[in-house]
């Protein structure tokens, strides 16, 4: 599989699942552009790729809840490379949160946004350009849920629906959108949440034993990625693809 002259736009570039679909994305010749509000992990996502792929990559600093930065974002890649063919949204965040808690609605604010609005926006903005190159839109959503995850899920369910509805219309302009939904990965998400040491172990030995005595690996989520991308999924579009070890099963 190649992605020569394929321009391949990924948020949450700097870490985790985002960044190893970039290295991915690096090794099958994709033209890169990578979005992330952590500026220091961005560029060393960015310098690696560079490595594997011999080209320039692109980079935009931007915190995605806002939506003149997700302007921004895909303007500098219309600047940089004249096109936009595949757009794979991995940015996201995991609160734990309590519906007793006393700021919940706060933390729905910042859930919803990061992992909801954010889509919303990024789909809003590229959709013109995406319907020029018939290219298409992968969304990372999850069927995993850690402790306290009621808004945590609800911004994923809400996310596969989102993916759902609008693929009909996105169609009618010859552009695809589909969502991946890993189960348990061992990233950053938890620690970033505030999740400490012993809890993540806990909650990653626990996942280990889904049906498939497993945890999801990022590898297994960029294969996915990579074939929905490519032309060899052309006539899927709308749907919702859980890796996630058989999870959801148990
Ligand atoms: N790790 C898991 O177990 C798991 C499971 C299922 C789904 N997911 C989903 O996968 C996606 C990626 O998660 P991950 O595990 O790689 O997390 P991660 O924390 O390792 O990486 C997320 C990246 O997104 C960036 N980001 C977050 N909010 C942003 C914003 N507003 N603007 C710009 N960048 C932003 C962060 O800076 C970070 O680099 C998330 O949407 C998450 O919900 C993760």
């Amino acid at each position: 599989m190649s992605f020569i002259n394929k321009v391949v736009l990924v948020t949450g570039a700097g870490s985790g699942i985002g960044e190893a679909i970039c290295l991915h994305f690096a090794k099958l010749s994709a033209r890169l552009s990578l979005v992330d509000k952590d500026a220091g992990n961005l560029k060393k996502t960015a310098e690696i790729c560079e490595k594997l792929s011999r080209a320039k990559v692109l980079t935009t600093v931007a915190d995605l809840r806002i939506d003149t930065q997700v302007k921004e974002a895909v303007e500098n890649t219309k600047k940089q490379f004249g096109k936009i063919d595949v757009v794979i949204n991995c940015a996201g965040i995991y609160k734990p949160a309590s519906i007793f808690d006393a700021n919940l609605i706060e933390v729905y604010d910042d859930i919803l946004s990061s992992n909801l609005r954010s889509i919303v926006s990024m789909t809003n903005c590229v959709a013109e350009e995406l319907a020029k190159t018939n290219g298409n839109i992968i969304n990372v959503s999850s069927v995993s849920g850690a402790f306290k995850c009621a808004l945590y899920k609800a911004s994923a369910g809400a996310l596969d629906h989102f993916t759902a509805s609008v693929a009909l219309e996105l169609a009618s302009k010859g552009v695809r959108i589909n969502s991946i939904a890993p189960g348990v990965v061992k990233t950053s998400i938890l620690a970033n949440a505030g999740v400490d040491q012993e809890e993540r172990e806990a909650l990653w030995n626990e996942a280990s034993s889904s049906p498939l005595n497993k945890l999801v690996k990022t590898e297994d989520v960029v294969e996915l990625a990579a074939f929905l991308a490519s032309d060899k999924a052309k006539a899927m579009t709308g749907c919702t693809y859980p890796v996630d070890a058989g999870l959801a099963l148990a």
